[in-house]
């Protein structure tokens, strides 16, 4: 078994902003999840580089274009290690692996005959990189980023997209689960039903970009370039072991705005070139802040590094994860963040993880040993019940009901811990081996939770694995077979400072 997933590769004009981590972390938690799963997992991310705007803005720093591209390329690897984000591979759009991929595929295309040379007339928004009708501009701005749209006129080459139509219509038909969520799909069935229009897949006159193999005076359309480089990235054009390895993708993460470029134009792209489709795509919602869009111009970007700062980035990653419904908008407040903090973290599991391990260093010397009295069959039972409710929910990419269902074991055991209240059995000294089975089953069950929040919170969940004396690392865990509950065993629980302590005053 294996499992190819990738995430939308970013503009580099900016920094990473909150939303487009957002986005990193949740494809994060999938891979991790799969590996956790025993799957062999391939994650691919990268940067989206032959963008006019990158290109503009190289200008503005007084660098080539390329040279700006490095620069950028060491702080989106510096963001994306500060988030623990464990991609196995970074693909960058200016790499020969990429453009002898990008050459392959246009030659497949053109040799499909579904290129023309036409001439296009009409708006193009640089910020969006896309061509514009008058019917989708407000007053003549982009609707997007509020700014007047360049008018152009050159020569292009065309995509028969129109002749995939039916095509498209046929699988989407075969394979429901092609693209999710069911609102995603719903957009586009829409859209394919209204009909598609040729697209324009060339520019003239630009140096920035790769030229087209048979017509050097132009170079591709920025997102006919990107999008091949789900292919190129395992070795399409220059590897074919690898490309037959890894393709297709099992899922292409990203975000709703983009969503037609991923479910139209590029099954359209690789069937007509005669390669085989990826098998998903999901398109995520919007990170808001306080209730509005994320946009450099309204100044209502966040700095991930400064959020994860604030408390570390596993509280960051599971606050993204928990508090938004996958594939729905979502909102960051500081309020929020903080408040989920100290709910979830620092009185929740982290406290239990202290009470039990500093009992159990008290009472037992740290050393507990489960069988010797009668098993709490409850608080078993709910942690498998859980177990079933995180498998299927994360199967389904359905990843804030997998970080609920890890929380129902945390909720379970700090009611267990109440109802039984080893500190008052403490003082029995014939209770001595219930109070063990008491700190036993309770060890247990965070272990269990921790394996289940290890794709989320992957730091934290380590050191409670370590705390509560699993006998199987992270690295080594496989869910099915390491999520199971244990009745009996010995484990040696580590006391140690508190792993979040309370968040007293918000920040303004
Ligand atoms: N370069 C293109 C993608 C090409 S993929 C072949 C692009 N880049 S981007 O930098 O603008 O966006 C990268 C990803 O971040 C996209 O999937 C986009 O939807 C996502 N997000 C951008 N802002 C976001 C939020 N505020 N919230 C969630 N995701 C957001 O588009």
């Amino acid at each position: 078994m294996r499992f190819y997933l990738t995430t939308a590769i970013d503009y580099v004009n900016s920094r990473p902003h909150l939303g487009t981590a957002y986005e990193k972390i949740t494809a994060d938690v999938i891979a991790r999840y799969k590996r956790l799963c025993g799957v062999e997992t391939r994650f691919v991310m990268g940067n989206d580089e032959h963008s006019q705007n990158v290109f503009r803005r190289a200008r503005e720093h007084g660098v080539s274009p390329l040279e700006y591209c490095n620069l950028m390329e060491r702080e989106f690897r510096d963001v994306w290690a500060r988030l623990d984000i464990s991609f196995d591979d970074f693909i960058r759009t200016t790499e020969e692996r990429h453009r002898r991929g990008v050459t392959k595929l246009l030659e497949r295309i053109q040799a499909a005959g579904d290129l023309y040379e036409g001439f296009y007339e009409g708006w193009y928004c640089v910020s969006c990189e896309a061509f514009k009708q008058e019917k989708d501009l407000i007053d003549g701005l982009c609707p997007v980023h509020a700014s007047k749209p360049d008018w152009i006129r050159e020569k292009n080459y065309f995509f028969r997209l129109t002749k995939y139509r039916e095509p498209l219509r046929a699988h989407f038909a075969a394979h429901p689960e092609f693209l999710v969520p069911e609102i995603r799909r719903n957009e586009i069935l829409r859209l394919l039903d209204s009909g598609l229009e040729d697209i324009s897949v060339s520019r003239a006159g630009q140096a920035w970009g790769i030229p087209l193999p048979f017509d050097p005076d132009s170079v591709a359309y920025v997102w006919f370039d990107a999008l091949i480089n789900y292919a190129s990235a395992v070795g399409y054009g220059t590897d074919d072991r690898l490309f037959a390895r890894w393709w297709p993708a099992d899922l292409h993460v990203i975000g709703k705005d983009i969503t037609r470029f991923h479910s139209v134009v590029w099954p359209a792209m690789l069937m007509s070139a005669g390669v085989e489709l990826p098998r998903q795509v999901f398109g995520h919602g919007w990170v808001h802040l306080k209730g509005q869009k994320m946009s450099k111009s309204l100044g209502t970007t966040l700095d991930p590094i400064e959020a994860a700062d604030r408390f570390g980035a596993d509280p960051l990653r599971l606050y993204l994860v928990k508090e938004i419904a996958y594939g729905s908008d979502g909102d960051f407040s500081w309020e929020r963040y903080e408040e989920r903090y100290n709910v979830d973290l620092a009185n929740n599991l982290g406290n239990l993880v202290s009470r039990v391990a500093a009992m159990a260093d008290r009472y037992l010397e740290g050393r507990v040993v489960g069988g010797r009295a009668d098993p709490h069959d409850r608080l078993a039972a709910v942690a498998e019940g859980a177990v079933g409710d995180y498998r299927r929910a994360m199967d389904a990419y359905a990843l804030h009901e997998g970080a609920a269902a890890a929380y129902r074991v945390i909720d379970a055991t700090n009611e267990f811990i109440a109802a039984t209240a080893p500190w008052v059995l403490v003082r029995d000294s014939s209770a001595r081996r219930r109070v063990e089975q008491v700190l036993f089953d309770a060890a247990e069950a965070i272990r269990i939770a921790a394996l289940l929040l290890l794709p989320v919170m992957p730091r934290s969940a380590e050191e409670i694995l370590r705390r509560v004396g699993s006998p199987v690392g992270p690295h080594q865990a496989v869910l099915d077979r390491d999520a199971r509950w244990h009745a009996t065993g010995e484990r040696i629980l580590t006391k140690a400072a508190a792993l979040w302590p309370r968040a007293e005053a918000a920040k303004p």
